[in-house]
């Protein structure tokens, strides 16, 4: 799997996206460790703090689907003027499920499929002192 047909599955996932009030879909990829690929939208709520992000989505969607470890994310924002990095909320749980050295994706809105930023879950959130307390990956 290439990391431009992740982006572009997260870039098909965006179309799912519940969001009435901001407007702004967003669509995530995850590349399981078994080869399969789960996605995720955000999905948002008239009481805006309850909105939940296409990440969180994705890694809820993979957990409880028996899939804990990971290969790759990619996130797609079509409706961006300019880059997008996943959250705060979404650094610390997607680095509950994955090493720091997990490749993130984000698509450039302009070039469907193309990456504009090529990070890591690391670099996303340095300084992670919890670390240790979680699990192994
Ligand atoms: N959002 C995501 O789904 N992921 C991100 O990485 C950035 C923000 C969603 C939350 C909300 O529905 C909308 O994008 C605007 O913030």
């Amino acid at each position: 799997m290439t990391k431009e047909t992740l982006l572009q599955m997260a870039r098909n996932t965006a179309a799912f996206a519940y969001a009435p009030y901001s407007g702004f879909r967003v669509g995530a990829a995850l590349l399981c460790s078994d080869g399969s690929v789960v996605t995720g939208a955000n999905i948002e709520n008239r009481s805006y703090g309850l909105t939940i992000c296409a990440e969180r989505v994705a890694i809820a969607t993979a957990v409880s689907t028996g899939r804990t470890t990971f290969r790759a994310l990619a996130i797609s924002t079509p409706d961006a003027n300019e880059p997008v990095a996943p959250c705060g909320a979404c650094r610390q749980v997607i680095s509950e499920f994955a090493p720091p050295e997990l490749p993130v994706y984000c698509e450039d809105p302009q070039r469907p499929g193309v990456e504009l930023i090529q990070t890591t879950v690391g670099e996303l959130l340095p300084f992670d002192s919890l670390q240790g307390l979680g699990n192994d990956h």
